[in-house]
C-alpha cells in the first residue's frame, strides 16, 4: 500500500469524505505552494468543515419545507417603496429570533410577503437556527387531523421545535372553530419561546373574519403582537409587473384590488390586557378564549 492509498483508507474510515475526495488536488497544490505544516493542516481541515457546513445547511433548508428559495439580494426594494429598508436591515440582524419576537408581513397579493419571509427563514438557517414553513391552511388541517386522532400534543411539537415558524397566507381561507382554537393554542405555546413569521392579506382589523370571532382574534393578536414587527406593504403586485409593461393588465382588474392596509390602531405593540400573559403548556387540554355567542 502506498502512503496515498493508506491516507485514503484512513480518511475513509474517519469519515473525512471531503478531504478524501480532494486529496490529490490538495497535495498537488501543497507541492506547488509549499505551505507550512500548520497551514497545510488548516487547509485540509477547513475543506472538511466547509463541506460539512454546506451539507448541514442543505439538510436544514430541506427540513424547512420552503416553497422556493429567494434571498434579500433578489428582492427589488425599489419596486416596493412602502417597505422601510431600515426595518428590513434590523430584521436581517436576526435579533428578533434571539428575542423570540414575531414578524408579520401584511399586504395584498404579489407584493413579496412570502419572498421576504423565505429570505428571513434562509438567513436564520444560515445562522444555525431551525425554521419550518407552512401555509396557515395546511398547518391547521394537519393539526386538526392530529387532534381528531388523539395525537395533537405530539404533532404540535413539530411546530414548536423550530426557532422560526413561518405561517404563510393567513386569511386567504377562514378557519373553522377547531382551526381557530388550535391556532390560538399554537400561538400561545410559542409566545416568548420562538419566533413566528406570519404573512397575511388581511389587515388586523379584519382578523375577526378569519377566526369567525373577534374575541379569539383579539386573544391571538394580543400574543402575536406583544413582541413583534409589522411590515405593512402597500404596493403593486410584482407578479403583474411584466403583464402591465406589456399592456396586458386590464384597468378594471387593477381597480378591484384590495384596499390599502391601514396600521392597526389598537393592537400594534400596545399594552397587554390583564390576565393574558401566561403562556399555555402544550400538553394542556385544548381550550381557547370564550367565543362570542357562547353565552358568557
Ligand atoms: N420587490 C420584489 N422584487 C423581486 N421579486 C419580487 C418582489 N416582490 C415579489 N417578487 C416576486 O414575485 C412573486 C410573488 O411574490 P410573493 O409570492 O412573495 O407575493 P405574496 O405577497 O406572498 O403574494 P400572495 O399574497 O399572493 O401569496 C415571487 O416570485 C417573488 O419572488
Ligand atoms: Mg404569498
Amino acid at each position: 500500500m502506498t502512503p496515498i492509498e493508506r491516507l485514503q483508507t484512513s480518511l475513509g474510515s474517519l469519515g473525512l469524505k471531503a478531504v478524501e475526495a480532494r486529496l490529490e488536488n490538495l497535495l498537488e497544490q501543497a507541492a506547488k505552494k509549499e505551505p507550512g505544516y500548520a497551514e497545510f493542516l488548516d487547509e485540509l481541515l477547513s475543506c472538511e468543515v466547509d463541506a460539512r457546513r454546506s451539507r448541514y445547511l442543505r439538510a436544514r433548508l430541506q427540513l424547512a419545507h420552503l416553497p422556493f428559495l429567494k434571498t434579500f439580494e433578489q428582492f427589488d426594494f425599489g419596486f416596493q417603496p412602502s417597505i422601510d429598508e431600515k426595518q428590513i436591515r434590523e430584521l436581517r440582524t436576526l435579533r428578533f429570533v434571539h428575542e423570540a419576537s414575531n414578524v408579520i408581513l401584511l399586504g395584498p397579493p404579489g407584493v413579496g410577503k412570502t419572498h421576504l419571509s423565505v429570505a428571513l427563514a434562509e438567513a436564520a438557517i444560515q445562522s444555525g437556527f431551525g425554521a419550518y414553513f407552512m401555509t396557515a391552511h395546511d398547518l391547521v388541517t394537519d393539526l386538526g387531523r392530529a387532534y381528531r386522532e388523539g395525537r395533537l400534543d405530539r404533532r404540535m411539537r413539530v411546530y414548536l421545535a423550530p426557532k422560526v415558524l413561518i405561517i404563510d397566507e393567513m386569511g386567504y381561507l377562514p378557519l373553522d372553530d377547531l382551526g381557530a382554537t388550535i391556532f390560538f393554542q399554537l400561538v400561545s405555546a410559542r409566545y416568548e419561546r420562538g419566533s413566528i413569521i406570519l404573512t397575511s392579506n388581511k389587515s388586523y382589523g379584519d382578523w375577526g373574519s378569519i377566526f369567525g370571532d373577534p374575541i379569539i382574534a383579539t386573544a391571538i393578536l394580543d400574543r402575536l403582537l406583544h413582541h413583534s414587527t409589522t411590515i405593512n406593504i402597500r404596493g403593486e403586485s410584482y407578479r403583474l409587473k411584466d403583464r402591465r409593461k406589456a399592456g396586458l393588465f386590464p384597468r378594471a382588474e387593477e381597480e378591484t384590488r384590495p384596499a390599502p392596509f391601514p396600521s392597526p390602531p389598537t393592537f400594534q405593540n400596545g399594552p397587554r390586557r390583564q390576565g393574558s400573559a401566561a403562556p399555555r403548556k402544550t400538553g394542556a387540554p385544548l381550550t381557547a378564549p370564550v367565543r362570542s355567542g357562547d353565552g358568557s
